[in-house]
């Protein structure tokens, strides 16, 4: 089965994690090289900023869309002389311009990735930097090579695109199949009707309290003289948000660094970039109760 020999394949390429482990280095010293603006453009990248959403997947489909006009349009232009030759190159010019951001939203959500998912990731990026780079040349030929050496420039983009689609089944399994981008509090339970959550004075001044509350882990903290409470399972890979650090009403997850404002759960850092749920809280004679603001699953 195709599906299991890709993975078996990428599951054991362990030359994989030293080139994980230099390219990740090489995306935080370049955010770094940037100064101040290296955090809202990291934010941006992920899809936290602006978007608020991820950001990669949603840039990636116009260069898969133009590249697959454009290898349909050389061969129609090669056999049947409908369109002009020019048709596909200006599909891959496109599709080229808009692969560049789609290498960068990629490679940064990549600095975020470990383990099973890393090597995955790894596999997917270096296939789609492969394909930028053949199709560049192919370009290339195309602009300032003779009319001769337009077919290899043609069979460039056809290999590429085999390559581009193996690069997208790995990059959808290491969302779909592993996990990695999704809303980790999607498939979570919490209470829609009032659950106790303990005591008040239990919630500390400067620091996080965890409870248990209606069948999801809640954490509780103080913004001013209010209580406010969210989700514990951070929203980007699981982490737990009342082991992170509380500073200006901000959460930060201990695991990758994504920030959420306490008092309405939203992402303010990435690599998050879904907010996480928020409960309404109540203070009943020094005992505390709450509930979701919103249902995770009713309309
Ligand atoms: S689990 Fe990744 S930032 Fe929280």
């Amino acid at each position: 089965m195709p599906e299991t020999l890709i993975g078996k394949v990428v599951r054991g390429q362990t030359w994989l994690d030293p080139v994980s482990d230099f390219i990740q280095k090489l995306g935080k010293a370049t955010y770094r090289v940037l100064g101040p603006a290296g955090p809202p453009t990291r934010n941006l990248m992920h899809g936290t900023w602006l978007l608020r959403h991820p950001l990669h997947p949603a840039v990636t489909d116009v260069p898969i869309g133009a590249w697959t006009v454009g290898v349909v349009a050389d061969y129609v232009a090669h056999f049947t002389s409908r369109i002009p030759e020019s048709a596909g190159d200006i599909a891959l010019a496109v599709g080229l311009v808009v692969a560049l951001l789609a290498l960068i939203t990629g490679y940064t959500d990549f600095g975020d990735t470990f383990g099973l998912e890393r090597r995955f990731a790894i596999a997917h990026g270096l296939l789609m930097t492969i394909v930028v780079v053949v199709d560049a040349v192919s370009l290339a030929l195309r602009w300032w090579g003779s009319q001769g050496v337009h077919p290899i420039a043609v069979a460039l983009s056809t290999v590429a695109l085999a390559v581009l689609l193996l690069g997208a089944w790995i990059g959808g399994h290491v969302v779909f199949g592993i996990g990695y981008g999704v809303n980790h509090d999607a498939f979570l339970d919490g209470p829609e009707d009032w659950a106790d959550a303990g005591q008040t004075d239990d919630v500390p001044v400067d620091g996080m309290h965890v409870v248990e509350a209606g069948g999801m882990r809640v954490v509780l903290a103080r913004a001013g003289n209010r209580i406010c409470a969210l989700s514990d399972i951070c929203t980007h890979a699981g982490g737990p948000l009342h082991e992170g650090t509380l500073e200006g009403g901000v959460v930060t997850c201990p695991w990758h660094g994504s920030r959420f404002r306490l008092r309405d759960g939203r992402a303010v850092g990435g690599p998050a970039t879904f907010d996480q749920p928020r409960l309404i809280v109540r203070d009943t004679d020094g005992r505390l109760e709450v509930k979701l603001e919103e249902s995770l699953h009713e309309p």
